[in-house]
């Protein structure tokens, strides 16, 4: 099993967020291609786009109406091939975003599949009859809030939308739907794509009996998500859902060294099983055990040592501190802790993948009320801030609307964007930039940090996280306190150098047995 994956950092560009070339406040694809030098600079080895697709943009891409063609407002099939080549000239690979659970209810297939009871495309999507009286026809809930059934006037029955009602889900239980969307990844990967994020994966099959699903006693009303409170046991993660994604890989596989990576919340050994059910470096599920684990040494190590054992050195780990639906680290952890999750995010095994900004710092925005757009936080009351905090332009000066179009952005700039930007962290020596670039330089200078097995370290300290990465012929050992106080802790035998700090500010320091890490630093050293 050969693939030229586990060397690569991968960076989530959210399109209408990153540049806007043509002037409509919306960022595009060409605003990506000018930026490709930025990101290969950077140290970036593959890019994944949230979709581009022809899309109404109820959910911002996420419910497609074509899946075959570019949306306008991002360009066209000549940006996008122009994108790509110049990314592949780069050595850089290119990942879609792959929304295969449901579409938009403007796709012509669900035009088709509405417009009557008996029409050919109407078992494309998931119809069902009232009860008797006239209520939904079971208690399954949306993501977005309340039921996940919207009753259709037109021909009196109601159809499923697990997410937004604009999104009615597919009825993956009928051959047609499985051969054409296999098809799509098909017409993507030919025209040269390197693989796909798949867009909640887990979600494909749904009960054929379409049984209520029981109430979960671990849940918190407080929080505000009603959907937990159900236990998705009919419509999550069935077994023909698992087949499924196993045939998605297949498909990718027909062409050489491409990469599917599943968008699936889940905990330590159904992520493992799922590596074992695809069996191939190509694939690996999102592990995104930084953004559910409190900050804490022990917890966190506890996850990786097991992690890491459990799916063995033939498969790739994922790590993750943020996307487009979850809070920025910075915002979650300060800007300290942040550091030293992102020194652990790009040195332990496997693959990281960035969330466009991470590498700036950037923090999660507070939108104001009526510039809200998620229709997240529009459905759920009590849901205040929704997802947009988090979707806020790419700060690259210190312009007015920074440096990412020439006119009002459609979510507001970050407020500290005059600081937080490409321009003036580079040339700032211990900005966040300045720490990601240092990083990213170490991954290409020491193999051990992408090739190395990982050695977990007994630290005897709680509040410390240590590591080895074994090389061939290097080592190279990783340091992280989890406090906000000075923590010692010995080192292992040998000459040891600290050759990077999370601030940045030491260089080839000979340690003698002992280190002291400051509050939140992380070290990377090497014999
Ligand atoms: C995924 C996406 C999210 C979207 C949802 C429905 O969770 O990450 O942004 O709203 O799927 O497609």
């Amino acid at each position: 099993m050969n693939s030229t994956w586990g060397a690569r950092v991968v960076y989530q560009i959210y399109p209408r967020s990153f540049k806007d070339s043509s002037g409509d406040g919306i960022g595009d694809l060409n605003g990506i291609t000018e930026k490709l030098d930025y990101l290969k600079d950077l140290g970036i080895g593959a890019l994944w786009l949230s979709p581009i697709y022809c899309s109404p943009m109820h959910d911002f891409g996420y419910d497609i109406s074509n899946y075959y063609d570019i949306d306008p407002i991002f360009g066209t099939l000549s940006d996008f091939d122009n994108l790509l080549r110049k990314a592949h000239d780069k050595d850089m690979k290119v990942l879609m975003d792959f929304v295969p659970n449901h579409t938009s209810f403007e796709h012509p297939w669900f035009k088709e599949s509405r417009s009557s009871q008996n029409n050919h495309k109407r078992d494309w999507y998931i119809w069902k009859k009232p009860k008797k009286n006239g209520s939904a026809p079971n208690n399954w809930l949306s993501q977005f809030g309340g039921s996940a059934w919207k009753f259709d006037e037109k021909t009196e029955e109601y159809y499923l939308h697990t997410f937004d009602v604009s999104q009615p889900d597919l009825n993956w239980r009928n051959p047609h739907v499985v051969d054409e969307i296999l098809n799509v990844m098909r017409y993507w990967l030919k025209r040269g794509v390197d693989g796909f994020r798949v867009d909640v994966a887990y979600y494909l099959y749904k009960d054929p009996f379409f049984r209520d699903e029981p109430y979960n006693p671990a849940y918190l009303p407080e929080l505000n998500m009603q959907y937990d409170s159900l236990l998705h046991i009919y419509t999550l993660a069935l077994p023909e859902t698992l087949h499924m994604l196993k045939k998605f890989h297949s498909v990718i596989n027909e062409f050489d060294d491409r990469f599917m990576v599943c968008e699936i919340y889940t905990f330590l050994q159904e992520i493992v099983n799922l590596y074992r059910i695809v069996d191939h470096q190509s694939f690996a599920p999102f592990n995104f055990s930084f953004l559910s684990l409190p900050w804490n040494a022990q917890e966190q190590k506890r996850f990786i040592d097991e992690f890491d054992e459990m799916i063995g050195d033939d498969f790739f780990p994922t790590y993750v501190l943020g996307n487009h639906d979850k809070p920025r680290i910075v915002t979650k952890l300060g800007e300290d802790a942040a550091r030293t999750a992102a020194l652990l995010q790009l040195t332990l095994r496997g693959i990281p993948f960035i969330y466009y900004g991470e590498e700036l710092g950037m923090k999660n925005m507070d939108i104001p009320k009526e510039k809200m757009k998620d229709p997240m936080a529009l459905n759920m009351k009590g849901f205040h801030f929704g997802r947009d905090p988090v979707r806020t332009p790419m700060q690259w000066d210190t312009t007015q609307y920074g440096g990412f179009s020439n006119v009002e952005p459609w979510l507001p700039i970050e407020k500290e964007s005059a600081e937080r930007n490409v321009a003036s962290e580079e040339i700032d020596k211990e900005s966040f930039l300045s720490l990601y670039k240092s990083i990213l330089n170490l991954r290409k200078t020491r193999k051990s940090l992408t090739e190395g097995k990982y050695i977990p370290l007994e630290c005897k300290n709680p509040h410390v996280l240590g590591f080895i990465r074994r090389g061939v012929d290097e080592e190279t050992l990783i340091l992280a306190n989890f406090s906000e106080e000075i923590q010692g802790v010995e080192l292992p035998t040998g000459d040891w150098k600290t050759i990077l700090s999370t601030k940045l500010d030491v260089k080839n320091r000979k340690e003698q047995n002992r280190v002291n890490l400051r509050p939140f630093e992380g070290i990377v050293l090497c014999i």
